[in-house]
């Protein structure tokens, strides 16, 4: 099966094979090529290149593409799509005064989702979950990771982790899981952290690694929640089962996580809402991607990761939704990276840069996703008709997405 997509009028993010992040100064191109072409072959990308050079193919199916912009899918790296009902009591609480901190200490927040997904049947959820992930493929998410951590019992952690599997099984979208057992301590172990991280290092891990249900592990390393020697638990239990870290962190303060996760040589640190100094000397020649949430700090009203200083340091940057229950009930991608532009002062291509080949980085992806490559999954993107890939995050509340391709398929 071949589609060939002819007179693309910009054909964005096309590199060569092996790279698999783009950091600092390198964000402010976004490599592309004008009136061009695109060859899919089964599931793949087969050739590009300016239209002088189309090939001319026998039956393939041939899509005009005159007027409109192709570019990868987005690759969401940080997403807690699985979850139970919602939250929209806390969402009027906070317009009325509340904040994240206030509701988590009456029990809602985290714990909240807790309750109701451990009420929850795993087909009831698998249901809920499988409407979001349809939703965020149709508005062009190609690959994305999915968290558990709204169980915080051995048997609500598993059931979180079984709906990612079987949504993995049942969709051509790549997903990965994330073990987030360490997301807040139980109401019962509030005074008995370490017998809440013994459960997840004895009990949950195992469990886990034996019906092969994670990719990585995660904790939520913040003032209330996991300290930064609690952290290091986890990670180094993570380890010990081959899982790498990406850690919730810098959310709320800075309290020299950072450096603990480059220690622990995790795959990412995300969130980065306050970023000291030291937390971007500890990023300098590490190999842990900085990933920031826009959409959590438009949501919750709190500062946004310092994208333009993190870049002019010389860090890369990934950006991800965070599409959760409490913090960001979204994940529209293209409402991430116009927010980069407008409220972080992403350009338009290092916002690009950081939703597309730094996400895959993030999620360990680089050699299949996140770019316009000869042999990566032919996941693509194709715009209305538009003037330039500009008018994506400038028409911010706009969807001008026309067609959605994952592994060679229209999404429908
Ligand atoms: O990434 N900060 C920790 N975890 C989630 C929010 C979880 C929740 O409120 O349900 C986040 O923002
Ligand atoms: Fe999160």
């Amino acid at each position: 099966m071949q589609t060939l997509f002819i007179n693309i009028k910009e054909l964005l993010q096309v590199r060569p094979k092996g790279i698999s992040k783009v950091s600092g100064s390198e964000m402010a191109i976004l490599p592309k090529i004008d009136n061009a072409f695109l060859l899919i072959k089964d599931n793949e990308i087969a050739a590009f290149g300016p239209m002088e050079n189309c090939p001319t193919i026998e039956n393939a199916t041939l899509i005009d593409a005159s007027g409109k912009v192709i570019l990868p899918t987005w690759v969401d790296s940080h997403t807690h799509i699985v979850y139970a009902g919602n939250r929209v009591q806390e969402f009027v609480d906070r317009i009325n005064g509340l904040s994240y901190e206030e509701i988590f200490n009456r029990g809602g927040g985290i714990l909240n989702s807790s309750k109701k997904l451990n009420a929850t049947s795993e087909d009831d959820i698998y249901e809920q979950s499988k409407i979001r992930l349809e939703n965020v493929m149709k508005l062009g998410t190609g690959a994305v990771e999915i968290k558990s951590g709204y169980g915080l019992t051995v048997e609500g952690e598993l059931k979180m982790l079984r709906v990612i599997k079987r949504l993995k099984e049942n969709y051509p979208i790549a997903i990965k899981a994330t073990f987030l057992g360490a997301h807040a301590f139980p109401l019962e172990y509030k005074d008995n952290h370490s017998g809440y991280i013994d459960l997840i290092i004895n009990e949950m891990l195992p469990k886990i690694a034996e019906e092969n249900l994670a990719d990585f592990i995660d904790a939520f390393l913040e003032t209330g929640y996991f300290s930064v020697a609690e952290t290091e638990r986890i990670m180094e239990a993570g380890k010990k089962h081959g899982l790498q870290a990406k850690i919730h962190v810098n959310q709320f303060t800075a309290i020299n996580g950072i450096a603990a996760c480059v220690k622990y040589q995790a795959l990412s640190v995300d969130h980065l809402e306050i970023v000291t100094d030291e937390d971007i000397e500890a990023l300098k020649n590490s190999e842990t991607m900085p990933v920031a949430l826009p959409s959590c700090s438009y949501f919750i009203s709190i500062p946004y990761t310092p994208a333009r200083k993190m870049m002019e340091a010389g860090l890369p940057l990934a950006l991800a939704t965070d599409y959760n229950p409490g913090t960001t009930p979204s994940g529209n991608m293209n409402f991430v990276v116009a927010t980069a532009c407008i409220k972080m002062k992403m350009t338009p291509e290092e916002a690009i840069n950081a939703a597309t080949i730094n996400g895959a980085y993030a999620m360990n992806l680089s050699e299949t996703h996140g770019s316009i490559t000869i042999g990566k999954k032919a996941n693509i993107i194709m715009t209305k008709p538009i003037t330039s890939f500009y008018q994506l995050p400038y028409e911010f509340g706009d969807n001008l997405i026309e067609k959605v391709m994952i592994e060679g398929k229209f999404v429908e």
